[in-house]
């Protein structure tokens, strides 16, 4: 069954978004590495995080949820030898995570996922974990399913990742948490640094030096987590959804509380603060991190600009939705540099393009990239977008029915669940018109 996202008049209204997917995944990793009881709160509970929940359990951690987003920890300072599959499902941050998380303890653990997840590549986490000393089974074409096996000998390794991604950074780190001397991580690009935040915040020691555009972090081995309380903040990549419908509709009158201000996660609200007028106000701290609240005050024309190089890593996941933004623009968008796209939930870049083409926005696909010409103000609409079993894509055409001149349809919504729960409810509190049909 189809859903279809038709024009409506007016978006307005105050949302919180959910809590952020990332925090959420390490909020819960974390918590089940350290020994003794942590409490969290505002945690998303969509199903990526969920099965890293499950995983956690599997692997012998305890944990209830208490009430919506509250949950409650007990780890046992380690991880032990789960007794059956561990499935991440959709999940590309669980998996690669849990697997840094994994490799130092002596355990044989079966990994698989969904269609989308087994296509894509283990071997950016794989290779540095081989070096440590942590092997593979059924590993050869470097995707899942596999069996991991892991060591309680790991040696510490001086890494340079080859891609730009905080999933390859924050795998080696954990992993470095139990090998045997310094584990240093050098990465050209500083990509979202929410495993250093939150680490230091467990009582882990470790070092930042920048270096260029990017950082080398240094991890000494044999440390333990601390157990301790963490509120997650709300989510940028949800409300990047959320303010796009805002800045599509000219009367639109909205407010987002709790965006997120740091660096590596704020590309895009920087991004759409250069295409339109948008207002920051109240600035306060959630957990370590700079939030704000966003208002938006009706957009009369959106301005196409194109996304700096160094800028791509902070708005890696927000791609699908900016693009959906520069249709609604005046002028050419042309995004490049974005290559890491084609190993998402799905290939974003041809995803994103057909996306656009079905609802009539002239769009060329590159290598690395797109290029866009804007609709100003007049996206044609009256397609139907293939989801591919990716949440942000779904998420993406649904908001651009919001003011298309058509109904935009998607032939498949269930992966929303993964990342963003409750969607469709803030969808509707704006004054969207998303159903089944
Ligand atoms: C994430 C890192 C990003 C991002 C993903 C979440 C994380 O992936 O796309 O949704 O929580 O570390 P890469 O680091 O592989 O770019």
């Amino acid at each position: 069954m189809k859903w279809f996202s038709s024009p409506v008049t007016h978006i307005s209204g105050q949302i919180v978004p959910p809590g952020d997917k990332s925090c959420s995944h390490r909020a819960i990793l974390f918590a089940s590495l350290a020994k003794g009881t942590s409490y969290i709160s505002g945690l998303l509970e969509g199903d990526d995080v969920l099965r890293t929940a499950a995983a956690c359990r599997q692997l012998g951690a305890n944990i209830t949820r208490t009430g919506f987003g509250h949950w409650t920890v007990t780890g046992k300072g380690g991880f032990s030898q789960p007794d059956a599959p561990i499935d991440f499902g959709n999940s590309g941050t669980g998996s690669r995570l849990m697997m840094g998380a994994m490799a130092g303890y002596a355990l044989r653990a079966e990994l698989t996922g969904d269609e989308s997840l087994c296509s894509r590549p283990m071997n950016r986490v794989l290779n540095p974990l081989y070096e440590m000393g942590a092997k593979a089974e059924n590993a050869e074409d470097g995707r899942f399913p596999l069996t991991l096996i892991g060591s309680d000998q790991l040696q510490s390794i001086d890494y340079t990742s080859p891609v730009a991604s905080a999933q390859v950074k924050s795998c080696v780190l954990l992993a470095g948490l139990k090998a045997k001397g310094t584990t240093i991580l050098r990465e050209a690009r500083f990509t979202r640094d929410h495993t250093e935040r939150m680490l230091t915040g467990f009582g882990v020691e470790l070092s930042q030096k920048q270096d260029g555009d990017g950082q080398v972090v240094s991890i000494e081995g044999g440390q333990t987590l601390k157990a301790g309380d963490f509120t997650v903040p709300a989510d940028p990549s949800s409300a990047a959804f959320l303010l796009a419908t805002a800045l599509i509709d000219p009367g639109s009158d909205v407010v987002i509380d709790g965006h997120m201000m740091n660096p590596t996660r704020n590309g895009f609200l920087r991004m759409i603060q250069k295409m339109a007028d948008v207002e920051l106000t109240y600035p306060r701290t959630v957990s370590g991190e700079d939030v704000v609240t966003v208002v938006i005050k009706g957009e009369t024309g959106l301005k196409a600009c194109d996304p700096p190089a160094e800028i791509v890593p902070a708005m890696i996941d927000e791609f699908p939705i900016f693009a959906v933004l520069a249709a609604f623009a005046k002028g050419e968008t042309r995004v490049t540099g974005v290559e890491e796209l084609r190993v998402k939930e799905s290939d974003r870049i041809t995803a994103t393009v057909d996306m656009l083409r079905v609802n009539g926005v002239e769009v060329e696909e590159l290598e690395d990239g797109f290029v866009i010409q804007g609709c100003d103000g007049k996206v044609p609409g009256g397609g139907t977008v293939e989801a591919r079993h990716d949440h942000r894509i779904a998420m993406s055409a649904l908001v651009m029915g919001v003011k298309a001149q058509k109904p935009v349809s998607v032939d498949d919504i269930s992966m929303i669940a993964t990342s963003y729960p409750e969607f469709f409810d803030h969808m509707a509190q704006l004054g969207a018109d998303i159903r089944e049909g």
